[in-house]
């Protein structure tokens, strides 16, 4: 991938990239992690496997979070204390849905809340710095791949872990 931003065919990106490389590879693999968490959904194994996928999830968004909100006090984004009350949102969300699902089987509220949020989120809310921060100087293009590939070893379950 040599130009994230102008890259179009990954139909995640298409959809939802702000126009930061950086940002824009972060919300994809957020997205990954949800569409893993979706696909174990109906089997015998969603509950094991939606509780691993979902500590990936979080520690992932922790980090994303923590870079967002770093450049929003480093630039003095005036939106800053809203943004991470949205941030705060999902984080508190999702602690309840885990403790929940901890105690069911399914987890259709959890990736039901995850997806809405991240759509609307990142839609919405993460759209709203973009202007400020390219016009303070971020570089839209500029990314790690080695810092974006955290965590995506291929996962494996059994039933003896259920
Ligand atoms: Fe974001
Ligand atoms: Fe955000």
């Amino acid at each position: 991938m040599d130009n994230v931003v102008d890259n179009l065919t990954d139909p995640i990106l298409q959809r939802f990239a702000i126009g930061i490389a950086e940002i824009d590879l972060q919300h994809r693999r957020l997205f990954e992690l949800l569409g893993e968490m979706q696909g174990w959904s109906g089997t015998d194994l969603e509950r094991v496997a939606s509780l691993d996928i979902l500590d990936s999830l979080t520690e992932y968004a922790h980090v994303h979070f923590s870079v967002e909100e770093s450049m929003m006090r480093m630039l003095h984004y005036p939106h800053t204390a809203a943004h991470i009350a949205e941030h705060k949102r999902f984080v508190d969300t999702v602690d309840i849905l885990r403790h929940r699902l901890l105690k069911e089987k399914r987890c259709i509220d959890l990736v039901a809340f995850i997806k809405s949020w991240l759509v609307d989120h990142i839609d919405r809310v993460d759209r709203q710095y973009v202007d400020y921060f390219l016009a303070r100087g971020v570089e839209p293009t500029a990314f790690a791949p080695e810092a974006n590939a955290i965590g995506e070893e291929p996962r494996r379950y059994s039933a003896a872990a259920t």
